[in-house]
Parts: C-alpha cells; structure tokens; sequence
C-alpha cells in the first residue's frame, strides 16, 4: 500500500528514531508499504520517519543509478538499526534529491564509502562496505533516522537561495506527483 510522504515542515523529519525491536508492530507490512512508497514516488530511498514512523528502519534501491554506477547495479537493501562505523577520507560530490523536499536538488559533499552494520529483513546481522551510489544514499538516509535532512548540510548560501521554495513545501504546495502530508 503507497502511504503518504511526510514533506518538508513535518516535525516527525526532525527527530531522532527509535530503534527498531523485532516486536513492532506489523513490522513486514511496514516493509512492504515502504518499497510501494518508493516506487510508486520513483525515489531509490526512503527512511520510515518519511512514512510517519519514527524508528531505524531505511530501504533502498540504487538499480535506478546501475548505468552510471555498477555498484548500483541489483543493489536492494533493507537496513534495521544500521549503524555507520567506519568513513572513508575521501569526500564525493553528489546531486542529491529527497522524496520529503520535492523539487529541490543540490549538491552535497559526503565520504565516498562508508562501513555499515545493520540487521537484514530477517533480522541477521550484516556488515559491509558500500560505494559510490549506494554510500550515497545510505548515508543520506541515515541522516533521516537521526532527524537530518541533507538541506542542513548545504553552505549558508545556497540554503539561503532555497529558502523561499522549503517555505512553499512547508506551506503545503509541494507540487509532487505523489501523496504528501504534513504534520
Ligand atoms: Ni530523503
């Protein structure tokens, strides 16, 4: 089921989520509800404070960026708890987007790579290294589960130049082609 995108002025954007106990209710429906929401929005990521659910729990698919990218190529993740341990020095920039700031794309420097530890759908532990677009995105992501949004990691200026347009969203003329609410 595509649920609605929490945009831009909601305070559930801003908090730092909960982890996530095997006990959740309707935990795999949530999953589910989530990859509809992202599809049905054309987004390759999407964090559960998006969908109004304040707790650790990000799904990504990167497929979308598999010609520029073969790191992206069959990258499909679900990531509970996730858990950034180690950053590569080496900083990329990126365009990046958000399916919570419609209309809004900006260049954002992050590390290229980036160690992860996280549970899977099952629950099972898994640790790994990503690149390129997928580093991209987790990291982008879990900003969201700490109540980041990657506006903030913008230079005073260019944040300035899209202040008029994050007040439009905050005011609820978002323009997405998909189901938003703000709370
Ligand atoms: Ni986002």
């Amino acid at each position: 089921m595509v649920l609605p995108v929490y945009v831009y002025g909601s305070g559930v954007l801003k908090k730092e989520a909960a982890p996530v106990t095997k006990d959740y209710p309707a935990l795999s429906q949530l999953i589910a509800d989530m990859w509809d929401t992202l599809y049905n929005a054309g987004g390759v990521g999407l964090a559960a404070p998006q969908v109004g659910h304040i707790i650790r729990l990000v799904v990504i698919d990167a497929s979308a960026f598999k010609d520029d990218d073969p790191a992206a190529n069959g990258f499909k993740r679900v990531f509970i708890n996730p858990e950034i341990l180690e950053w590569s020095e080496e900083k990329s920039s990126f365009n990046e987007g958000c399916l919570s700031i419609p209309g809004i794309h900006e260049d954002v420097v992050r590390p290229k790579r980036v160690r992860i530890r996280y549970l899977d759908e099952n629950f099972q532990t898994q640790d790994e290294w990503l690149e390129g677009v997928p580093a991209r995105i987790a990291q982008h992501e879990y900003d969201h589960i700490e109540g980041i949004l990657f506006t903030e990691r913008l230079a005073p200026i260019r944040r300035k130049i899209i202040a008029g347009k994050l007040q439009n969203i905050a005011r609820g003329k978002s323009g997405a082609g998909y189901k938003t609410k703000i709370v």
